[in-house]
């Protein structure tokens, strides 16, 4: 049976409060969306989930369907809390989502009511859970009215499902109307999480602002761009690893002469500042206030404790934003 590190928190990892929340959460949290289904080997995700909790990472992020196998991390994690973590469940901020395609008919999607209600009690049921910290509306849904999507958020809250809630992937102006409604039924939203790394940088187009203004803090997803800001494919595409896995979301295709490149004057760049490329570019993200959290995703122990010493250094000089800001164009 797992004992957690005594060490755990001796500055190992810096928090931060969400937003204008009194939520604090690790700079770098786990995410379970690759790594953790039905295919992959199950004690290496139990270490990586022990690992993650033995260095201070509190935060564990999963959705309805991230597997493979829809459901299948959810369960995973749901073994991994059974084996002993689950002792330690009030140190835990652990979040799901619900969004995307989960099963078959005409509620298996979206933002309905009906959608959500179900996917949480499924969710809740699979990880053996009682509530979740944080649960997300995963993606704006055009045919759902976003009041039915909030109310529903809302509900979710005052049953004692979910502690907070969040929005992940919406629009900035469908953003703002679902703060404001969310407010209005007194769940503040706590979080809004969203794609940002080096290559990926929309939420500086105005979601940021929106969220600043309403004291809600963001949480980067794919910070790594799903590993190419490493040096994982540096010197091609090793069996081992998420483009060459069938059942892994990078392309190929994305690794580009072009797009190694800018990783190879990057790689330079992280050198010089003592860290490794993941490090620099999670550093990179969490370099701006609004971003309270990193999501990273890793497929062993090891990548962990690598990534997890990027919050040593978050600042950058100015020739270092400079030169990235040159090559990045
Ligand atoms: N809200 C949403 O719509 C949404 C969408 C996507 C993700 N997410 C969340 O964000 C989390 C992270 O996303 P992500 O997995 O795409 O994140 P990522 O951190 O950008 O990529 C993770 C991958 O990078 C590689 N990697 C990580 N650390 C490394 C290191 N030190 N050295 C070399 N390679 C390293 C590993 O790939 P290999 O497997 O090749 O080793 C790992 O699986 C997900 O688990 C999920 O919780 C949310």
């Amino acid at each position: 049976m797992y004992t957690a590190k005594k060490d755990r928190y001796n500055g190992k990892m810096p928090f931060s409060f969400c937003g204008k929340s009194g939520l604090q959460l690790p700079k770098i949290a786990l995410g379970m969306w690759h790594n953790f289904g039905d295919m992959d080997d199950f004690d290496n995700a139990e270490k990586i989930a022990r690992t993650a909790f033995d260095n201070g990472i509190t935060h564990f992020d999963l959705a309805n369907g991230y597997g493979p196998g829809p459901g299948a991390a959810e369960t995973t994690f749901g073994k991994i809390l059974k084996n002993g973590l689950d002792k330690y469940r009030d140190e835990m901020i652990i979040s799901t989502k619900a969004g995307y395609k989960m099963w078959e008919g005409p509620y298996q999607d979206g933002g309905s009511r009906k959608y959500l209600m179900s996917s949480i009690d499924q969710s809740l049921k699979r990880m053996g859970l009682d509530y979740v910290d944080i649960f997300y509306s995963h993606r704006y849904d055009p045919n759902t009215p976003l009041d039915e999507t909030a109310s529903a958020l809302s509900d979710i809250v005052k049953q004692g499902k979910a502690l907070y809630v969040g929005i992940s992937n919406y629009p900035v102006e469908e953003t703002r109307k679902m703060l404001w409604l969310l407010a209005e039924k007194h769940t503040p939203c706590l979080i809004y999480q969203g794609k940002y790394n080096m290559f990926v940088r929309e939420a500086e187009q105005g979601l940021f602002d929106v969220l600043q203004e309403s004291g809600v803090g963001f949480i980067a997803f794919s910070p790594l761009a799903q590993g190419i800001l490493s040096d994982k494919y540096m010197n091609g595409i090793p069996k081992n690893s998420r483009a060459a896995n069938p059942n892994g979301f990078l392309q190929r295709e994305e690794i580009t002469p072009e797009v190694m490149d800018k990783v190879m004057r990057l790689n330079e760049i992280a050198t010089k500042r003592g860290q490794t490329l993941s490090q620099m570019a999670l550093a990179w993200v969490l370099r701006k206030e609004i971003v309270c959290t990193a999501l990273v995703g890793v497929s062993s122990p090891q990548q962990l404790k690598i990534n997890m010493k990027a919050a040593e250094n978050t600042t950058f000089s100015e020739e270092e934003s400079l030169l990235i800001k040159e090559i990045l164009g």
